[in-house]
């Protein structure tokens, strides 16, 4: 690994599994300090112990996104536990497929409140300290990445919700760049 990260600090929402997960050793392997943020703290703990074993430096951070206030929380600690904040990576998000019609509404509620307004949530949290990092920092950058998807991008029948939520994703981050 090239550690062109090094010195930087990352956030990773739903970093207990899957993406996440991935992505999180991946930065750390680069050289970033990570925040890892999911509900599922024993997951978490886990991957924590992995990212140390190689050498890197990681910080696990139970929180449910789709709450402002843990939201808020979980970029709170991440600063004052790692020092800074140079990239979010906004990646937590369910997908819950089926008809329309009849649809249990919850299900509905799950994917906006965590594909989209958790999303929001920590980028607006983050927002103040990316800005300074990306002042102070020898890259002169920093990074927000949200994860979509293609269905981002093309809508179907029986994921027209999740479809909703991933094409919002792309309407926010066009907005913030
Ligand atoms: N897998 C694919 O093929 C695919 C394709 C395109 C896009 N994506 C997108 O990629 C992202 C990750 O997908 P994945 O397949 O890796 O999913 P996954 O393995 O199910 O992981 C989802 C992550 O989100 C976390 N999460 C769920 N609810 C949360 C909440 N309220 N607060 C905080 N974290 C929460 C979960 O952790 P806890 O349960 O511990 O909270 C978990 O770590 C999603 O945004 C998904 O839409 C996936």
């Amino acid at each position: 690994m090239t550690q062109r990260l090094a010195g930087t600090v990352a956030l990773v929402t739903g970093a207990s599994s899957g993406i996440g997960e991935a992505t999180a050793v991946q930065l750390a392997a680069e050289g970033a300090a990570v925040a890892v943020v999911a509900r599922r703290r024993d997951r978490l703990d886990d991957l924590v112990r992995r990212i140390e074993a190689e050498g890197g430096r990681a910080l696990a951070i139970e929180s449910d996104v789709t709450d402002g206030e843990q939201a808020r929380a979980a970029v709170a600690q991440t600063v004052e536990g790692l020092g800074r904040l140079d990239t979010l990576v906004n990646n937590a998000g369910v997908m819950l497929l089926g008809p329309m019609e009849a649809a249990p509404v919850e299900e509905w509620q799950r994917m906006v409140e965590l594909n989209v307004l958790g999303l929001m949530y920590c980028t607006h949290a983050a927002l103040p300290h990316l800005l300074a990092a990306a002042e102070d920092s020898p890259r002169r950058v920093a990074d927000v990445v949200n994860i979509s998807s293609v269905a981002g991008r093309v809508a179907r029948a029986g994921s027209g919700v999740y479809n909703a939520t991933k094409f919002g994703v792309g309407a926010f981050s066009e907005g913030l760049r």
